[in-house]
């Protein structure tokens, strides 16, 4: 079996897809859905997200740093696209999706109720390419649905939020497919 050379392009996959909530200072929430992000550092815990400075989104941003990452279900597809194809220059995406907003707890960016995960985050540093500007954030809270987390510091049940990614290179949407391990499990196992 051969391999074939390929040109360099956005090929990391799969990528994460969430719903950011951007919010300017006394103005309107706007929804947009990105891919281009991804856990930076553990503690404090550090994310980036890249947006195009064409977007509404990015001058909401600039404005306001703080942001809201919703892990949206599978199931809002639809509406997951929408919020991806449509600006909030001229669009109420939360009104024309049938979202509802809530409360962050620390952030003044809302979350978006029907997404069971909220990442409450702060942006720190601005990084600028020639198509994305990266902004990096402390996340500062998480709020979850009940059912997906007994406790603080409890085990998070996986199967309960049903997350979308993305496979750039297709432009396809994937959900997960099932449980094949947990992290160390072949620790002491493996013989050198
Ligand atoms: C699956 C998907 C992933 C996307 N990822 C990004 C991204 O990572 N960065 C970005 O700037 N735009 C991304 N977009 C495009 C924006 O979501 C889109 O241009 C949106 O309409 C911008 O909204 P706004 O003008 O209200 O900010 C993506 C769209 C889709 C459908």
């Amino acid at each position: 079996m051969g391999k074939k050379i390929l040109n360099p392009s956005a090929s990391l996959l799969p990528c994460p897809i969430g719903l950011i909530t951007t919010q300017s200072i006394g103005g309107k929430p706007n929804i947009i859905t990105l891919a281009w992000m991804g856990m930076i550092s553990s503690d404090p815990p550090m994310v980036s997200i890249s947006v195009r400075s064409t977007r509404f989104s990015h001058k909401l941003l600039k404005e306001n740093g703080d942001f809201v990452i919703n892990i949206p279900d599978a199931k809002d597809l639809e509406r997951i696209d929408f919020c991806g194809t449509v600006s909030g220059k001229n669009t109420d995406k939360f009104k024309e999706a049938n979202f509802t907003f809530g409360k962050a707890e620390q952030v003044k960016a809302p979350i978006i109720l029907e997404c069971p995960v909220n990442i409450e985050c702060r942006t720190k540093d601005f990084l600028s390419y020639a198509t994305h500007d990266a902004f990096i954030a402390e996340i500062l809270t998480i709020q979850v649905d009940e059912e997906i987390v007994e406790k603080e510091g409890g085990k998070w049940n996986i199967e309960k939020i049903n997350p979308l990614v993305y496979c750039p290179p297709s432009q396809e949407y994937w959900t997960l497919g099932k449980k094949v391990g947990n992290y160390g499990f072949t620790k002491g196992k493996i013989n050198k």
